[in-house]
């Protein structure tokens, strides 16, 4: 199997878990993306559900495919979310974001009573961290906030590189929900609950990449067949 094959493997097995009637989150990057596609055929054969996408790219693509939506504001509490992640491990801790959409994914993740991943095996590590952590900032006070976080990993990364992640033009990469994002190469994060507390204390973080006790089960494709973790 291909990487794209991987993804759509995984993705099967999650829509497998989809039932009439359910409340769903819809997760953002190339794997949910596929998750999305069979949602929508199930949807056009038949399937009654309500969807919550977790950014505007999802969104359009649920629209495209016939897929009911509604918000959280309308539905705050949903069944089963269904994302992607740059890295998980074996506790099922995710690094995510990699596609920007972190917040809006904690925030549907955070409402429902399931979140499963989705991932093709090169995202399953046994210590999460090579994939740069993306950590969402408000534009405002950009530098301080900068520097907070700086000191803030100079605890136990001297010297790690952070760096404001910028869009094909050049100018800082805008999230959906009007942030800005710097990516975190730190290579290796043993502590990250620790991480995780020491980051949100910042006034100026928004939110960041470390989704720990999130996630309730996983689905890795890969060449040998697939894996499952959790429930
Ligand atoms: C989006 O912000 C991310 O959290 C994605 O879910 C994650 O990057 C996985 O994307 P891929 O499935 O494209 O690797």
């Amino acid at each position: 199997m291909n990487a794209e094959e991987m993804k759509r493997a995984a993705a099967a097995r999650a829509a497998e878990l989809v039932r009439d009637g359910m409340r769903l989150g819809l997760g953002t990057g190339s794997t949910a993306r596929h998750f999305v596609a069979i949602v929508g055929e199930k949807v056009r054969a038949g399937l009654k559900v309500v969807c919550v996408p977790t950014s505007e790219a999802t969104r359009l693509q649920a629209e495209a495919e016939g897929i009911p939506l509604t918000t959280l504001d309308e539905t705050p509490a949903l069944d089963l979310t269904v994302d992607g992640a740059d890295e998980l491990d074996d506790s099922l801790r995710l690094i995510k974001g990699g596609g920007g959409a972190l917040l809006r994914e904690k925030i549907v993740a955070a409402a429902s009573r399931r979140m499963v991943v989705i991932a093709d095996g090169s995202k399953h590590v046994d210590v999460l961290g090579r994939f740069p952590l993306p950590i969402e900032v408000n534009p405002f006070g950009l530098r301080a906030t900068q520097e907070a976080i700086v000191q803030v990993l100079a605890r136990r990364w001297p010297s790690a590189p952070l760096t404001l992640r910028r869009g094909t033009d050049g100018n800082p990469y805008v999230t959906d929900g009007g942030h800005f994002i710097l990516d975190a190469a730190l290579q290796r994060i043993d502590e990250p609950e620790a991480l995780a507390n020491d980051l949100v204390a910042i006034p100026g973080v928004v939110e960041h990449g470390l989704f720990l006790g999130l996630a309730s089960g996983a689905v890795i494709a890969t060449d040998g067949g697939l894996v499952e973790l959790g429930q």
